[in-house]
């Protein structure tokens, strides 16, 4: 029978992203550092066996476990070093932008208790397995993240992604330039893999949830990128009923170099338990994820798989969304998934990724 997840958040909800970021994640307890190092005795004893979950999704990026962390849970360093030691085989940079960029105000992490997407979530005080978040993609100064990042992918055997968003521009040059400066500098600081998130539900200028629909821009900005960039370009994708046009142009440009993130959060209204708007009157709705997220993040997995059969593209799916356990990620995996990231679960259990590595190498080895 699967586990029930650990329910203890890595992230101070109460402080702004800055300080999260400056501060690192919360020291682990006794009993947690207790735990993990019985889990990684049993991942090496299983190694030392011969099982191994090692593989190269691109040139210059192999992983040593196919679960690894969506941009969101890491912002800088402190996180994205803790995540790597908590048995994730790759990790993302939360998006950044070109400018420092304060974004919402706190709270910007919620959980929930109850609803759906028609009539909107309820909250919860204590952490559960449903999540909202809204940052209105907070940014640090672009000369410190990029120190930070520079020195992470230095010291750091498991590839790095860096998620980056243009801030909203006069004009679609400009905003092309943002996303194609961003991608030049996550190649020269020693990032894996370049990711643009066209599909934010949160960002305050409120347009780059809607540029996942504009296909000729996205093409204009990947060709771009195909020209400039040596490293893999990947795409981060929301849910949409029908992504087989986005899919076949998308993954026409992409074939062979990149591949799709899918998906990110699904908006609803988000509400306290009198009714009024949890983030405020003037933030209505915000990204769902975890739990009601998995429906839509396994059918868009279905979706892709299949017009990558059809199309014979060779594009790479990194699946995520409402992955909680490790059998999640092992069904992902079965359904077509190259590779499987998390959020929500990472961010609130300390335990997901060495559980899920022992849990694969143990299948790997016929247990
Ligand atoms: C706290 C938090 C922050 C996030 N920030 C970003 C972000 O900056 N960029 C992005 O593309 N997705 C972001 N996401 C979305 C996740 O990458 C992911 O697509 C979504 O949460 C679904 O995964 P999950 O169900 O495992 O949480 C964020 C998610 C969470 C929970």
């Amino acid at each position: 029978m699967a586990k029930a997840t650990t329910l203890n958040p890595l992230y101070n909800r109460s402080a702004h992203l800055f300080r999260n970021c400056e501060e690192g994640p919360r020291e682990l307890d006794k009993k947690e550092r207790d735990t993990i190092a019985l889990l990684e005795s049993e991942i090496q004893a299983l190694e030392d066996g011969g099982a191994s979950l090692k593989r190269s999704l691109f040139r210059g990026f192999s992983v040593s476990s196919p679960l690894g962390v969506a941009s969101g849970p890491a912002y800088g360093s402190k996180f994205l070093g803790l995540y790597t030691r908590l048995g994730y085989g790759f990790v993302t940079q939360k998006t950044v932008r070109d400018r420092i960029w304060e974004g919402n105000p706190v709270p910007n992490v919620l959980y929930l208790k109850g609803g759906d997407f028609e009539s909107g979530f309820v909250t919860s005080d204590a952490p559960t397995l449903m999540m909202t978040n809204s940052f209105g993609m907070t940014s640090i100064d672009p000369g410190e993240w990029e120190r930070d990042l520079a020195s992470f992918s230095r010291t750091h055997e498991e590839p790095l992604i860096i998620s980056g968003v243009a801030t909203k521009a006069a004009t679609r040059s400009e905003n092309i330039e943002q996303y194609v400066k961003l991608g030049v500098v996550s190649e020269r600081i020693g990032a894996n893999a370049y990711e643009i998130n066209v599909s934010c539900p949160n960002e305050m200028e409120g347009h780059s949830g809607e540029l996942q629909d504009d296909l000729g821009f996205l093409s204009e900005v990947l060709l771009e990128l195909k020209d400039t960039l040596t490293i893999p370009i990947l795409i981060k994708i929301g849910h949409r009923e029908d992504l087989s046009r986005l899919a076949l142009s998308v993954g026409k440009i992409l074939d062979g170099i990149g591949g799709f993130v899918a998906i990110n959060t699904k908006p609803a209204v988000v509400r306290k338990d009198d009714g009024s708007y949890a983030y405020g009157e003037g933030r209505p709705r915000a990204g769902i994820n975890m739990k009601p997220l998995a429906p839509f993040a396994k059918d868009a997995l279905r979706q892709l798989v299949r017009i990558r059969k059809q199309s014979g593209y060779d594009f790479r799916i990194f699946n995520v969304g409402g992955i909680l356990t490790p059998e999640d990620v092992a069904e992902r995996l079965e359904m077509g998934a190259d590779a499987v990231e998390s959020a929500g679960a990472a961010m609130t259990d300390p335990y997901l990724g060495l559980e899920t590595k022992k849990y694969l190498l143990e299948k790997a080895s016929g247990r």
